[in-house]
């Protein structure tokens, strides 16, 4: 890489964390030029500084956006650490039914690339026998990387999204088509799948469907992101949550970056959960909030 190609690199570096968070370091450097110079080619641009103008510039959007779903790293797989989604059942949603007086849940699965994780929190709320307590259950999983939605929604997978799990989740909730698994329709009413960036936007105003949320998983996602970032994701998790919320993140992360007592870790299930503190909680506080 020559010096010229260098300062574009550092110019898209700080372009992409401002756009959607995620920090590449140097290290990562060459599967990102493998990846420009392959959408050189595809573009019929000249160079990788050609590109690196363009997608930053207002009018390479589109092509931003397919860079973008290049370089996030989508992996993900059902019933990834376990433990979490046994903590949402024994714990959680008791913990909910107990408090909340509405009947209604809301679960937000934010980052939630092919959407594995969305209907493995489908599954676990069926096989607990907790459908049935709520009158309304919608799951809502996010992702910024479109493809990764579109696969979501198609809710066929390959065995390697089932690759930590044994035949009974399987054969109970899919069904099989020349090597594909789809998702039974069981969930279709509750389950849906929409593109959204959580890096904070000071102009962008709360989306509806996410307005009080029961539980936000955000697992493997602000990993990628840098430091001031993350407390600013940490800060709208808090006003997005209703008063009795969880947060569940990554075994990696955690909410004390964000320097602010607003969660509370609960070690349940072999696993850390954490509860928002509800000092400052009001349920109408986040009505009219910025994110
Ligand atoms: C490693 S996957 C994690 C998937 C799932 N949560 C899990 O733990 O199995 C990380 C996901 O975060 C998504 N992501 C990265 N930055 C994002 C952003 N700013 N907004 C929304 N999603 C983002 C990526 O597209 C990717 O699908």
């Amino acid at each position: 890489m020559n010096n010229k190609q260098d300062s574009y690199f550092l110019k898209l570096t700080q372009f992409v964390k401002n756009y959607c968070g995620i920090s590449l370091s140097d290290r990562e450097k060459k599967r990102i030029m493998s990846i420009i110079f392959k959408r050189v080619i595809k573009t019929n641009m000249v160079s990788a500084t050609e590109y690196i103008n363009h997608i930053i510039d207002v009018k390479g959007i589109d092509e931003l956006k397919i860079f973008i779903n290049n370089i996030t790293i989508s992996e993900t797989y059902f019933f990834r650490n376990y433990n979490q989604f046994n903590a949402l059942t024994n714990y959680i949603i008791p913990s909910i039914l107990k408090r909340k007086k509405e009947k209604k849940l809301k679960i937000w699965s934010a980052g939630c690339s092919s959407g594995e994780e969305t209907y493995s929190i489908a599954i676990a709320l069926h096989k607990a026998n907790l459908l049935n307590r709520f009158d309304e259950i919608k799951i809502i999983g996010t992702d910024i990387n479109a493809p990764n939605i579109e696969k979501a929604k198609s809710g066929i997978f390959t065995k390697y999204s089932f690759r930590s799990l044994d035949n009974s989740i399987i054969e109970n909730y899919f069904s099989k088509t020349n090597e594909k698994y789809t998702i039974n329709n069981l969930f279709k009413s509750n389950i849906e799948f929409k593109i959204f960036n959580i890096k904070p936007d000071q102009n962008t105003n709360y989306p509806k469907f996410l307005k009080k949320i029961d539980v936000i998983f955000c697992r493997n996602v602000i990993i990628y992101f840098e430091k001031i970032i993350i407390k600013n994701i940490l800060n709208n998790f808090h006003n997005l949550l209703a008063p009795e919320g969880f947060l569940i993140l990554g075994h990696s992360e955690n909410p004390h970056i964000s320097g602010k007592n607003l969660f509370t870790p609960i070690k349940t299930d072999n696993t850390f959960i954490y509860k928002v503190n509800l000092p400052n909680k009001d349920p109408n506080r986040n009505k009219d909030k910025k994110i």
